[in-house]
This record gives C-alpha cells, structure tokens and sequence, in this order.
C-alpha cells in the first residue's frame, strides 16, 4: 500500500494539508489531516487516540487497507475515545510482519544531525535505486519490544540501550544517527499512534524495528549523501514456532557469521544477510538454527543468528565475551544481572564449543525469543541432549524473571521499565 494512497482517496482539500505528526526533540507539536482526525484535542497529548471519524473514512481507509478494516471503530466526534483492540486473532500471533497504522520517518543529510521526525501512514516508501542502503548496504536496524500491561500502561524494556547501540553501529556504518533522546521520543510516539495493536497482556507484544540507512544515492563507494531514520512495529507472539519448548542447534563449522575487525558486534543489515544460508540449510535439515563458532580457531562459540548464547555447568553461566564479532545484546546483559542477582556465577570469556559437552543446560537470549531453552545441539554430526526433553530449571527460572519484569508484573528494582503513560 503506498501511503499516499490513503490519503490521496479522501479529497477532502484540494491540497492536502499535512497528514503527520510533527516531531521535535522532546516536544510533539501535531499536524493532523482532516476530517480524517478531527479534533484535535484529543491528540495533543494522546496519539494513541487515533480514531476513524465518519463511515465514510471508514470506507476510504478500507480501500488502502485491507487487513485493517475489522478492526477501524467509527466513533462520533464528540465520543470520549480510548484505544480499541485491532481485531485480529490474538491466540494465534507468530513472529511475521502485519501492517500497523503508523510508522515514523526522520531525515538528515551527510553531515548533519537528525532533528525532525514525523508519524506517517504505514506504508511503502521511495527510494533511488541508487541510495546508499541498496547499493553498498549502509543500514543497521534495532529490535525491541512494547507490553500492555492489565492496568493499560504500555511498557518499553530500556530502550536508551538500543539507542546507545544504534549509535554505536552508526559510527562503524559512517552514518549520522539520532540523539537517545530522540530515538526514545520517536519509539514513544510510533508505539502510542499504533497502540491498538499491542497484544493483550499475555498474547505477546508489539515488536519495534527501527531502521536507520543511506537513503541518498551515491554511485562510486562512499557514505550516501542523506540518511532516514524509520521505526515500524508489529505484533508479536514467539519468534520460534517452539515457543518456550527448546530449540535444536546445529553448530557451524564452515560458514562464519562475523570476523574480527569486522562488523559481527553491531547491528548491521549485511550480518543478516550472510547467515541466510546455514541458516536455511539448517532448517530444511530440521533444526530450528544455527550456532556460531569464531572464524579465526573454530572452537569458541559465538552466537545464535539472532539472539546470543549462555552454557549452564552447576552454579555458573557462561557466555561468550563481547570481543566485536558478537552483538551485545541486550537482553544478554539483562540477563546476566537478573542471573546475578539469583545467586548464579556469572562469566563473560571465551566458551568453546567442547563445553556443551558437559552443559546442564543451554540457552538463548534475544529480544525476540527472550530466553529460549536449548534441547539438542548438533556439531560434527554428533547430537548433544539437554533437559530430557523439557525446559531446564535455570532457562525456565530467568526466563520468568525476565518476562515478568518485562511485562511489569513485578517490581522494577532493576530501573529499566520505562512506561509510555
Ligand atoms: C545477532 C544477534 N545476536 C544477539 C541478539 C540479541 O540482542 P538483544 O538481546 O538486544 O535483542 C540479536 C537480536 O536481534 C541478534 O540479531
């Protein structure tokens, strides 16, 4: 769907008047389209709020999104709105894209700083098949997650650590990149514009992907001349089709996902790309993904394709040191303190891969999969056991610790909820 489809059926003015919210560093100055959003009080401080006005909206919406129409209340003018479900099978969330109302975008040439961001209508946007990204894959993207909680807040878990990240992955991409102030505000806006799609508590969450690229076209190699900053978001249940059940690795020995000096420890989009075949062999071949060793000796682990992983001998967890070919993730270092503060010895150094051998348990940790236990690990055509089957007692309990502190079910005594009401 172009975005400017929707917008362009309404025929309300003659020139449209902007449709976007207008959003500055700290403060969210709004421009509404109408008479698709009318009052405009009602989103001066609650984007959230957002409601179809008129059956015949309704209809115009329709036609631009289909996948959304169920879900479009019709509300009077006047009528005290809150957010509404978007109707949709929430028993039944996987990790796939569907569509939400409103994604954010933000600009700024090479050389400049991002300073204004604005919400758009989800949709496709234009690019020149010269820009940066396409060309010479100058992108990095972030994962995070929103929860609903039962008293209605909307929870973030530490956003300013994917900020901080981004960031840091720009500086390696030579990429300008907003301030952690600006990344949060934009996180912030995009989740409460599309509240409607944030499961119930329990059914999962809104997933979070901000991008940021070489939007400019460049020809000879070299940083593109401008860059956007773009958030989408997506509700979510289990990344694996497991779900908590554990996961079959297979180790790989042949195809590396990082190297030293490279770019394994930031989120670049390329990382990405160049795991799609062991990961794809993997799969067909019945695993669900594939272990990581380093490139230089292959013997010390690394990480999963997307998530990073932790060995459970006794008392101590361990998991591969942050050297630069490793993402640090965040839900890593989460866990690490959580494991901490349970009593567990907790190592960050150098793990190899003869270690699962004698592992209680494996797991791993992302923002997508939170903790997912490990029940079998394949390397070098032998298939090693965890857990008889079931979840491991230390993956089962730092799991629920995570998740409830996550979903705002216990007390943040860690400080990193960060709530949206
Ligand atoms: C390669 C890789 N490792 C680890 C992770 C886990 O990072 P986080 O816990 O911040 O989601 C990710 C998450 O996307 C990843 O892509």
């Amino acid at each position: 769907m172009e975005s400017g489809a929707v917008f362009s059926g309404l025929h309300r003015h003659p020139t449209p008047p902007s449709h976007h919210l207008i959003l500055g560093h700290s403060r969210c100055a709004i421009k509404f389209f109408p008479p698709l959003f009318t009052d405009k009080k009602l989103f001066s401080s609650h984007p959230q709020s957002l409601q179809l006005q008129k059956q015949s909206d309704l209809a115009l919406y329709r036609n631009g999104n289909n996948n959304h129409v169920n879900s479009v209340r019709v509300a009077s003018p006047a009528s005290n709105v809150t957010s509404e479900l978007a109707d949709i099978d929430w028993d039944n969330l996987g990790f796939g894209l569907m569509p939400t109302d409103y994604m954010y975008m933000m600009k700024c040439s090479q050389g400049d700083s991002f300073s204004k961001g604005e919400l758009q209508r989800f949709g496709k946007i234009e690019l020149s098949p010269s820009a940066g990204v396409l060309n010479y894959g100058q992108g990095l993207f972030e994962g995070l997650k929103a929860y609903r909680k039962h008293d209605g807040n909307i929870l973030l878990f530490r956003p300013e650590e994917n900020a901080i990240r981004l960031r840091m992955g720009a500086e390696r991409m030579c990429m300008p990149s907003p301030t952690v102030e600006q990344f949060i505000e934009a996180v912030r806006a995009t989740v409460l514009a599309n509240e409607r799609w944030i499961p119930p508590p329990g059914k999962g969450s809104l997933y979070i992907r901000p991008l940021l690229m070489g939007s400019g076209a460049v020809l000879g190699l070299a940083p593109a001349p401008e860059y956007t900053f773009l958030i989408y978001v997506s509700p979510v249940g289990n990344y694996f089709k497991e779900g908590l059940a554990p996961i079959n690795l297979i180790v790989e020995t042949e195809m590396h996902r990082a190297t030293p000096g490279g770019t394994g420890g930031v989120k670049t989009i390329g990382n990405y790309a160049a795991v799609l075949k062991a990961q794809g062999t993997a799969k067909a071949n019945g695993y669900s993904d594939v272990l990581y060793l380093d490139s230089v000796h292959k013997r010390y682990l690394e990480e999963v394709s997307s998530c990073n992983v932790f060995v459970v001998k006794g008392n101590v967890i361990s998991t591969p040191a942050i050297k630069g070919t490793i993402l640090p993730g965040i839900t890593r270092k989460s866990i690490l303190d959580v494991a901490r503060s349970q009593g567990f010895q907790v190592e960050e150094r150098l793990v190899t891969v003869d270690e699962l051998i004698n592992a209680d348990e494996v797991f791993c940790t992302g923002t997508a999969v939170v903790v997912s236990p490990v029940g079998s690990i394949t390397y070098q055509n032998e298939r090693i056991t965890y857990g008889n089957d079931g979840v491991g007692r230390v993956s089962q309990q730092l799991y629920s610790a995570l998740t409830s502190l996550q979903m705002g079910l216990t007390e943040d005594k860690m400080g990193w909820i960060v709530e949206l009401k």
